[in-house]
């Protein structure tokens, strides 16, 4: 089986973009795949962050990641930092990526720009991304467009290991989910949902009570008319209200459309509230489960990292082999 993975940083909150675009996929991928899951507390470190916060967060991401629907006995769930080899195999890439190559990542121009101080571990972050990667022979990572060029940095790292030490790592390829599914942020429908959206009504979390939700949905930016019509470039705000209640229903726009066509907007909203609500319903209940069973949590999250560390050991046992390393126990 072809294994795919993939990693979610602890920070904020999950949004509907986030569930609906990345993590409802991983959740269908676990059936198809030899799925592996991480959730990177390490990235998180590398922009100034809350010490007091961190922990919670990653636990509490763990948690909406199997209460999404991800089962640690159908794919592998850890947190990147219980598993050493990652920033070990860090170490060992960082001496084959190139400064040249760091430099030209998007990304890391965009976070350290205009700032102060930047951590080397901002610059750094796209080789522990690659060892998250490169550890587990990864066929398939499966990211959102502003990863593409992580991805293809770790390929190119893999690559160019091979060709230094001989065959030894797997070279993996990203895929990227339909940009149909691009989820809008309700106060501002030309902009992507996102956590740094201006407005905190502008982004529905996935564990906001009914009552947020709806009054999220009620006090969305619609377009000028009064027609229920998917047309995205006359009333992207309409539009996006009818792709929340397609997805969260299950239907295709145009039923969608059909169903809702006669309605006012404020019956029209209403009713996406409601499917909102019923289609975050059984999530909210699983997530209160676990977060009222911490030790169940911590010993999903243990089974995960001795998974991951079985396979990443092997493949870091090559790593070390083939580079040279004295071994610590001579066969
Ligand atoms: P972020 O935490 O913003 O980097 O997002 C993590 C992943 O969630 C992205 O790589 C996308 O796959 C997905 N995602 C984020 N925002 C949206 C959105 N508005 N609509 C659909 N998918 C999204
Ligand atoms: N950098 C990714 C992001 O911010 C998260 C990530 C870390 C990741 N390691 C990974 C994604 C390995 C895929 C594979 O979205």
């Amino acid at each position: 089986m072809r294994r795919v993975f993939s990693g979610i940083q602890p920070s904020g909150e999950m949004h509907l973009g986030n569930y609906l675009g990345a993590v409802r996929r991983w959740v269908a991928d676990q059936e198809r795949y030899d799925a592996i899951y991480c959730v990177v507390d390490l990235h998180a470190m590398t922009v100034p962050y809350d010490v007091a916060e961190l922990a919670g967060r990653t636990r509490e991401l763990a948690m909406l990641l199997m209460a999404a629907g991800l089962d640690p006995q159908r794919c592998v769930l850890f947190v990147q930092s219980h598993v050493p080899a990652h920033t070990e195999l860090t170490w060992i890439l960082n001496c084959v990526a190139t400064v040249g190559e760091l430099r030209r990542m998007t990304q890391f121009k965009e976070k350290s720009h205009g700032q102060e101080s930047v951590s080397a571990g901002l610059f750094d972050y796209p080789v522990l991304m690659a060892a998250d990667i490169l550890l587990y022979d990864t066929n398939e990572v499966p990211v959102g467009e502003d990863q593409r060029q992580h991805v293809e940095l770790a390929r190119d790292v893999a690559i160019r290991f091979n060709h230094r030490y001989g065959e030894t790592l797997v070279v993996p390829e990203a895929t990227f989910p339909p940009v149909a599914a691009r989820v809008k942020d309700l106060q501002d429908p030309r902009a992507k949902m996102s956590k740094s959206s201006e407005s905190p009504h502008g982004t529905l979390n996935v564990l906001d009570p009914p009552e947020v939700l709806t009054k999220k949905i009620r006090s969305a930016v619609t377009d000028s008319g009064t027609e229920v019509r998917h047309d995205p470039e006359e009333k992207p705000g309409i539009s996006n209200l009818l792709d929340l209640y397609a997805a969260a229903t299950g239907t295709g726009i145009e039923k969608a459309e059909a169903e809702l066509a006669g309605s006012g907007y404020g019956d029209f909203k209403r009713r996406v509230a409601d499917a909102l609500v019923e289609f975050l319903r059984p999530l909210r209940e699983r997530y209160a489960e676990l977060a009222g069973d911490p030790s169940e949590v911590s010993r999903q999250l243990e089974l995960g990292a001795v998974k991951a560390e079985t396979i990443a050991t092997a493949v870091l046992d090559r790593v070390r082999r083939v580079t040279g390393l004295l071994p610590r126990h001579p066969a």
